[in-house]
């Protein structure tokens, strides 16, 4: 192990601290993570670790659904300024007007969303479980905030009235269907496999649509042997890493996170070091919070 390694491992030690980070962290950081995956899964491994301190390696939203989950342990995120553009796209103040315009419609939250969007939605969901969440609701009318991308996409799979607020992940939201029509005439052979964060146009084209861990069990299963990924390009890593015999392709340059980007090792070892960018929540909002988080962890 080199030096950086050996030094987040004594601070690891030191602090009583476990590394959780997003499929789309820089490889290096995954590799001194003690658990990499998506949104749902690094949302239930937050409530299961004994560690005091999670170090989270991914954007705010997610350290803060940690801190939700988690109110006795200390969260820190790797940096603090890693936001989600999507997340921010959406204030509990615009919800809370929105939805008086629909008084009796059920509120879904993707994950993508702040403290406040969560504790003023009724369930929250990501991308691994939009669809069988919105499926187990007894409503008809669905508010759902904040992407309209995997709103829509979930509409196309329910019978359910899917209202949809207008944000997007401006990486995802970028990909356009000719992208795809050029990557499979390149590499004919080719699966697509896009996330749900992509417009309609493309989703509608591709041959499977999953979030990020999905796209990895896709990958080791399928007979297939070439993929072009559409979604940020360091989940190739791990495809790379777990699949050495197959050949992965990023659909369009316009798949990276620059905010996913922003964490290194030695964002790792300042925020332990320092016990930094520390994630909290206000009492009220948490609760109200955890509520639709709680929602979605029993369902799916
Ligand atoms: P996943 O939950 O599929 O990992 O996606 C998270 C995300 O931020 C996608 O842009
Ligand atoms: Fe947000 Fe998009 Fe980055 Fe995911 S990829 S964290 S949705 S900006």
């Amino acid at each position: 192990m080199d030096e950086i390694g050996k030094e987040i491992n004594d601070l690891k030690k030191k602090i009583n601290a476990v590394i959780v980070a997003h499929n789309y962290q820089r490889p290096e950081v995954q590799d001194i993570a003690d658990f990499v995956g998506d949104s749902l899964e690094l949302s239930r491994k937050c409530t299961e670790v004994d560690a005091e301190v999670i170090v989270f390696c991914g954007v705010h939203f997610m350290a803060e659904s940690a801190a939700i989950l988690n109110p006795q342990k200390t969260v820190l995120l790797s940096v603090g300024d890693a936001g989600c553009p999507m997340a921010d796209m959406i204030s509990g103040d615009q919800l809370r007007e929105w939805k008086a315009k629909y008084p009796d419609a059920t509120v879904v939250c993707y994950i993508n969303s702040t403290a406040e969007v969560k504790a003023e939605s009724d369930y929250c969901c990501t991308s691994a479980n939009a669809v069988k969440l919105v499926e187990s609701i007894p409503a008809n009318d669905i508010l759902f905030v904040p992407d309209k991308n995997l709103g829509h996409y979930v509409s196309t799979k329910t019978d359910k009235n899917i209202i949809l607020y207008p944000g997007c992940c401006p990486p995802h939201n970028r990909v356009t269907p000719k992208q795809v029509t050029l990557a499979r005439k390149n590499y004919p052979t080719a699966e697509v496999v896009v996330h749900p964060e992509c417009v309609p146009e493309v989703v509608a084209i591709a041959d499977a649509v999953l979030s990020t861990s999905q796209m990895l069990r896709f990958v080791k299963e399928s007979k297939s042997d070439t993929f072009i990924i559409g979604t940020e390009q360091e989940l190739l890593y791990r495809m790379h890493k777990e699949n050495p015999g197959k050949t992965f392709y990023v659909l369009s340059s316009s798949l990276i996170c620059p905010n996913m980007k922003k964490t290194t090792l030695a964002s790792v070892v300042k925020a332990m070091e320092l016990k930094r960018n520390v994630v909290t929540v206000p009492e009220d909002i948490r609760i109200k919070a955890k509520q639709s988080l709680d929602r979605m962890l029993a369902v799916v």
